[in-house]
């Protein structure tokens, strides 16, 4: 089942146009079936999005709602290991692919499901002068293609995670004109908000709706005592940079080591410590989001 992506050799007689017209047509049929779609962004890299990905989609699934995943991070892809879906086969249907079935019917598509052996990287086999431009629409193409071939069937939730950096953001808006919105993730630090900050102001940009900011790694939980810590450096708060942004703050995620190790073995981190700080918080930030998605359908 593995699928190399490669340049599409001049138009070839191939017709690009109409290949493309016709992937945007079934992306939008597919769409339709998804009742919310929601990125999960930062601008900063290793800030968790992932994480917050994984564990939110959980906790969505968990509430009862059908839910999608999707890592939109070809470089380092990392969501279907943390879904605990990595490995899987995928089964191809005459109508596309089915996505991968992870814990509480969660379904997961990431390109690394369809790349053989664990250390492939992928490669953009295009002009020998590969540019970060020539990447970049590779990219753009591969996550059209993806798209429109993965059969999600009907969903609440699809949450789509993305990569550090903010190239895929316009890719992002214009496929999804139906988007409902961005949860943006920093984490205390001063360059995190230097960073987060022009993210969010791109995103107001391109007309999406920012759900809100998430505080990660606010605190460093204990696992002696139980309770959370200051952590070094933690100079700019999230609740704070929410105000100065004029966007809503969802919560704050303390730094939990089991939370960490959990998810990057693809274990639950929500079922197996439902009592945790961390588990609170994340409840807080899934209830917020089902509670504005459930205002705004009225
Ligand atoms: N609150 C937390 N407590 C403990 N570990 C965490 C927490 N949040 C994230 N981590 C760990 O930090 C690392 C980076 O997290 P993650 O991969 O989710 O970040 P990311 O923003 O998605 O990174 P990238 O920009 O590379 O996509 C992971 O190993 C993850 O398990
Ligand atoms: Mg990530």
């Amino acid at each position: 089942m593995a699928k190399s992506y490669q340049d599409i050799a001049g138009d070839g007689g191939s017709n690009i146009v109409a290949q493309v017209t016709d992937q945007v047509a079934r992306l939008r049929q597919r769409i339709e079936q998804v009742r919310h779609i929601i990125v999960v962004l930062s601008g900063k890299g290793g800030v968790g999005k992932s994480v917050i990905t994984a564990n939110i989609a959980y906790l969505l699934a968990n509430r009862g709602h059908r839910v999608g995943a999707m890592d939109v991070d070809f470089s380092g892809p990392s969501l279907a290991k943390m879904l605990g879906v990595h490995g899987q086969q995928l089964k191809m249907t005459s109508d596309g692919v089915l996505p991968a079935s992870g814990n509480l019917g969660l379904k997961v598509m990431s390109l690394d499901l369809l790349l053989p052996g664990d250390e492939s990287p992928v490669t953009w086999k295009g002009p020998a002068d590969s540019t970060a431009i020539w990447q970049g629409t590779m990219e753009t193409t591969v996550l059209r293609e993806l798209l429109s071939d993965t059969d999600w069937g009907e969903l609440d939730y699809l949450l789509l995670d993305l990569p550090s950096g903010t190239e895929r953001l316009p890719a992002i808006a214009q496929l999804f004109p139906e988007l409902s919105g961005a949860i943006v993730v920093t984490i205390p630090s001063e360059i995190s908000y230097f960073v987060v900050k022009k993210s969010v102001t791109l995103v107001k940009e391109l007309g999406m709706t920012v759900l809100g900011l998430v505080e990660n790694m606010a605190g460093y939980h204990c696992q002696h005592c139980g309770t959370i810590g200051e952590l070094f450096g933690a100079t700019h708060r999230g609740d704070e940079t929410a105000r100065s942004l004029e966007i809503p703050f969802l919560g704050q995620i303390p730094f939990d080591s089991r939370l960490g190790e959990c998810t990057d073995s693809g274990k639950p981190f929500i079922l197996k410590y439902p009592d945790s700080a961390a588990t609170i918080s994340l409840k807080g930030i899934a209830e917020k989001i089902e509670t504005f998605m459930e205002e705004a359908e009225k």
